[in-house]
């Protein structure tokens, strides 16, 4: 019970993921791993995304995990199946928040901002399907847009434009709901708000995830009941974890962040 969480993901995206997880469960401990060398999934084969994914949970499952969260989208829709069937701990996903946007959507215009391996995935497709029978979905791949928040880019002038291009078709649809749905995109957030109508709003998965992760630890007996002190959560990377640092204010928090070979 008082095994860490293990959390992944392609790159530094899916700490918005970790945040709320930590914040929800903050007795739990908590590992994560940023697969930055391999970043971004979304350009890849499903076989590439599966074979990454498996390789980041047997190092979460090596380092003792008891629950595993699979903090990006395009894995999860990849590659989640697989990894249910090939492990017995229980494995957490993200999957865009088409359903919320969808049911509370005025204008019945909704746009979905991810990957293209996302995208073109078949749970992502059925979950479409299954719930905007009578909605405008505007959906865009987000080209380019995790390579710039991985080098730190976030908020800059090259990511503004880029990002005035992508969501102009969902402009002109008039959406109503922003579906975020890659875990690196919530860090796009204050250059969204400048771009977007006040009257649109945004949607991420991270609190859904970090509730349905609270909900399968309290079904499995998971949840860490241990008085011992908690060891702070640790972070590694397989590319420069400088990068990671910055973006959970690791020196602030007082965060161990390491490099990895993983
Ligand atoms: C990517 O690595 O391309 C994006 C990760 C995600 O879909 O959350």
């Amino acid at each position: 019970m008082n095994q860490p969480i293990g959390v992944f993901d392609s790159g530094i995206g899916g700490t918005s993921i970790w945040k709320e997880i930590h914040h929800l469960l903050p007795n739990e401990e908590t590992i994560y791993l940023s697969d930055s060398k391999n970043a971004p999934y979304g350009i890849r084969t499903q076989q590439e995304i599966i074979d990454l994914s498996i390789k980041n949970t047997e190092k979460l499952l090596s380092m003792g995990c008891k629950l595993i969260v699979v903090a990006c989208n395009t894995a999860t829709t990849n590659a989640i199946k697989v990894l249910r069937n090939s492990y017995n701990v229980p494995i957490i996903g993200i999957e865009p928040a088409i359903k919320p946007a969808a049911l509370k959507s005025s204008n019945k215009a909704i746009g979905i901002l991810a990957t293209r391996g996302t995208l073109t995935s078949e749970l992502f497709t059925k979950t479409s399907e299954l719930y905007t029978k009578d909605i405008k979905v505007i959906e865009v791949e987000g080209n380019g847009l995790v390579e710039l928040i991985e080098s730190g880019n976030e908020n800059s002038h090259q990511t503004r434009d880029l990002l005035i291009t992508l969501l102009e078709p969902m402009l002109e649809a008039r959406i109503d709901y922003l579906v975020l749905g890659c875990s690196h995109y919530p860090y796009l957030v204050p250059l969204l708000k400048e771009i977007l109508p006040i009257d649109v709003k945004i949607i991420d998965s991270g609190e859904a995830v970090a509730r349905q992760t609270r909900a399968i630890l309290q079904q499995n007996n998971l949840i860490n009941t241990s008085s011992q002190t908690l060891r702070r959560p640790v972070f590694y990377s397989n590319s420069d974890p400088k990068v990671l640092a910055r973006i959970i204010n690791a020196e602030k928090e007082n965060y161990k962040v390491s490099y990895l070979d993983f």
